[in-house]
């Protein structure tokens, strides 16, 4: 049963197009990724979907209900993480839970419970009693992923929840995501921009770009239609039209000394795709990722657009350092 339905939907901020038209079916208890550079849409989509932007046209039904008619049905049945920190810094941990249970009439009988639960599944009961100003990040989007819960919402929308944290923390961040998901049953929608963690999450992703989804499947699909693997050489400027005519060779992409060459069965070719080069500085295979499908789809690199992107800054600079060197 498709817990969340669109049907064109649209959405214009004056002549901006954030959401150009998009059509998605997301299956209950399904965790679902929207990958996109920045401003591509996501949060645009995400916001639609929990009533708090006005589509300009076209449908959205969540749980069955529509999301301009039944806005407060709607609500009940969402949880969201948003992509901006909100937690109240004055207020504990538990405060803040007690609050969100209060807002949304979790009923007094089971909110003491279900409290100390979702503190106990994000790890934070020792710290429950500590205003969160006093909290790390990776604690504070613990306790927001635990808010976001709490009243046993249908479908979890999680905004980008570990923008900026380290990969250790982000690492943790998923598995309660995922236990979460299962334990408890509830449809997972999120938006993220590394690709890495997407692919180990997701049941399926849609990658969006100019407000438009251009490809949506599961992960291990999407990277099917890259065409083999990859084989990235560094090497001096050469030419490439015999290694384009292989007929084993999908794609072949020159980018700044090094050469991405995508090709069926990398391990038997390689031999032969490397006696038609000269000056080969070193070289890689690997398994298509979903970066890979992003850049074949729209020309660019999903990290390249990401300023606010703090773990791709530090990719960055290795990679620059990389060059240099
Ligand atoms: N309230 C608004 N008023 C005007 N334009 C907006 C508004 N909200 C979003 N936009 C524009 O709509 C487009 C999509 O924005 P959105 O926030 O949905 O992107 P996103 O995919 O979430 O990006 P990011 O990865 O940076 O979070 C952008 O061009 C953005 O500038
Ligand atoms: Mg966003």
């Amino acid at each position: 049963m498709a817990i969340i339905l669109t049907s064109a939907l649209k959405k214009s901020f004056g002549r901006i197009e954030a959401v150009a038209g998009v059509d998605l079916s997301i299956q209950k208890g399904e965790i679902f990724g929207l990958l996109g550079p920045n401003g591509a849409g996501k949060t645009t989509t995400i916001g639609m979907l929990c009533t708090i932007i006005r589509p300009s046209s076209g449908s959205a039904f969540l749980a069955g209900y529509d999301v301009v008619r039944e806005p407060s049905r709607v609500r009940r049945q969402v949880g969201i993480v948003f992509q901006d920190p909100t937690l109240d810094t004055v207020l504990t941990g538990r405060e803040n839970l007690e609050l969100h249970a209060r807002l949304y009439s979790v009923s007094s009988r089971v909110r003491k419970e279900r409290i100390e639960q979702m503190l106990e599944l994000v790890d934070l009961r020792h710290r429950a009693d500590d205003i969160t100003r006093t909290y790390s990040g990776g604690m504070r989007r613990r306790l927001e992923l635990a808010r976001g819960l709490l009243h046993r919402p249908a479908v979890l929308f999680l905004d980008e929840p570990t923008l900026g944290l380290d990969p250790q923390t982000r690492a943790r961040l998923w598995e309660y995501i995922k236990k979460t998901a299962h334990a408890e049953q509830t449809t997972i929608v999120l938006t993220t921009h590394y690709m890495e963690e997407a692919e180990q999450v997701c049941d399926r992703v849609g990658i969006i770009d100019h407000g438009r989804i251009i490809a949506l499947d599961t992960p291990e699909k999407l990277k099917e239609t890259m065409g083999g693997e990859m084989v990235v050489v560094r090497a001096a400027k050469q030419p490439l039209e015999k290694i384009r005519n292989l007929p084993y060779v999908s794609e072949v992409r020159e980018n700044d000394g090094t050469l991405e060459i995508i090709t069926k069965e990398a391990h038997r070719h390689l031999p032969k795709i490397l006696s038609l080069m000269k000056d080969v500085h070193c070289v890689e295979m690997r398994v298509p990722t979903l970066n890979d499908v992003f850049i074949k789809l729209t020309g660019r690199d999903i990290r390249d657009d990401t300023v606010e992107d703090a773990g791709s800054w530090v990719d960055s600079i290795a990679r620059y350092r990389q060059r240099g060197s």
